[in-house]
Formats: C-alpha cells, structure tokens, sequence
C-alpha cells in the first residue's frame, strides 16, 4: 500500500512515537540508500524519515536530501510535514512558538540542491510551502491551543556553525524571521518531486547577538526536548486533519 504522507524528523525529533505497529525499510535510491520508519498513525499510513540519519549524527550541510525525497516519492509520499528547530530574529516569535513557514531566504552554499539536469526546467517558489498542509497545521494548532504563527519567512544558512550578530542584522533588514540550516533545499527538492511540504518550525532560541547568552547545540537539543510533546500533539492532530486525497497545485508541478 502506497504511503501518502512522512514525517522528516528534524534536531530532537528521533522517533515521533506516533507511528504503532513500526517497521524500518531501506529504500534504494540514485542517491544513496534511506532508512524510512513506516507505521500507521490516526488510521493512516504514514512514514518517518529522521533527517540526520539514523545515528542522528549527519550536520545540515551533509544532510542528503535528494536520496531523502527521492526514496519518499519512490514509496509515493504526496505530504510531508518537516519540523525544524529555529532560532528567531522576530520579537513576536518566542521559544516554544510553531511557525508555519510561508517564505524563505536561501543563504545555503555547498549543497546538492536539484534533481533537475536538463536546460529549461524552471521551478516556479511563488508559493514554496503548501498553502493547504499550513492550513490542515494552523487548524490543529487551533484545536490544541498552541501558540503558533501562520507566517514567517525562513532563513537557510549553510552552517554547521551559528551566526554572527551582523549576519543576524542584516536577515532582519532583508525580512527574515527565523534562521535555521536545514530547511533548503527539502523544500525545495520537494516540489520538483511535485510533494506537498509544511514546515513546523519550533522557535528554540532567540538568535545570535538577540539572545543574551552564547549559543550551543545542547541548547537547541534542550529546548526541543521541552516543546517535544506539544509537537507530538500537533502531529497527531494535524494527520487527522490532512484531507490525502485532495489535489493540489504543488503535486501539478513535478519535474521528475
Ligand atoms: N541558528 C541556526 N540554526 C538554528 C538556530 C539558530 O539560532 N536555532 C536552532 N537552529
């Protein structure tokens, strides 16, 4: 049976415990080989993908995200829903808070970043997250009464180390909201599989030169540890809310 909608676990997101009866398969791609968690959830079929690997030990700019979309089309994924721990550069968007990403900036420098290889293929980014996946997220983070934001432009950096409070300064002036170093090019790739993709980004921090202390990894890990069940929550509401079958403008436009 055809799994229509994954879960890509970002920083602190290893097993979701959402999926009962869970198997791991290995998924052959041109890319390298996935191992992809499949379940069901809310009487759905659903697959989870951890984003740094098994050991969770692989950093964002070695990430390989083509073989992780890849093997999701390959088993016909027609949703996902990534989540990312985020530092904020938006006052208005605190630690804890849920973004659902509408926008990004992409400041990424070394990553294979497409599956296109042929002149004239042109993906349009008008609208780059799927407008009814942050529809199906807002509605369930209604019902939950989580705090949440139904916009926020993300900024990709290439990473693996945080910024600096000038690089910080000016993603505010050119209209950021949340920085983080893994969301291009999942996106990205994501359309040009013609997927369906949200983002939930956990604000974990205020960023560099906003935040008061210095920054770690085991900061990030921490605060995600702590928002971990209201995203477990939203998860499983929001696939009880995902309408499968619909069709969508972002599934009309695969390019391979
Ligand atoms: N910068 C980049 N990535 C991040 C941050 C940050 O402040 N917080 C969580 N992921």
């Amino acid at each position: 049976m055809a799994v229509n909608i994954a879960v890509i676990g970002g920083t602190g997101v290893y097993d979701p415990g959402l999926l009962s009866n869970a198997r791991s398969e290995k998924i052959t791609t041109p890319f390298g080989e996935v191992t992809i968690c499949l379940g069901k959830s809310q009487d759905k079929e659903v697959a989870f993908v951890s984003r740094h690997g098994e050991e969770h030990n692989v950093p964002p700019h070695l990430v390989n995200y083509r073989a992780n979309i890849w093997a999701l089309k390959k088993i016909g994924v027609r949703n996902i829903l990534a989540t990312a721990a985020v530092g904020s550069l938006n006052p208005a968007m605190k630690p804890g808070d849920f973004v659902f990403v509408d926008q990004f900036l992409d400041f990424t420098k070394t990553r294979a970043h497409t599956f296109i290889e042929q002149g004239g293929l042109h993906p349009d980014m008008t609208a780059p997250y799927c407008a009814a996946l942050r529809h199906f997220l807002s509605e369930a983070a209604n019902r939950l009464n989580l705090r949440f934001h139904l916009k926020g432009t993300y900024v990709c950096t290439e990473g693996p180390r945080f910024e600096t409070p000038a690089e910080i300064r000016l993603f505010q002036k050119i209209g950021g909201d949340l920085v983080g170093m893994t969301g291009i090019p999942e996106v990205t790739l994501a359309r040009e599989a013609g997927i369906c993709y949200a983002c939930s980004a956990v604000v974990t921090n205020f960023a560099a030169g906003i935040s008061t202390t210095v920054l770690s990894h085991q900061e990030v890990v921490a605060a995600m540890e702590k928002y971990q069940d209201n995203l477990r929550r939203l998860l499983s509401q929001v696939l009880i809310l995902i309408d499968e079958n619909r069709t969508c403008f972002c599934q009309a436009s695969a390019f391979v």
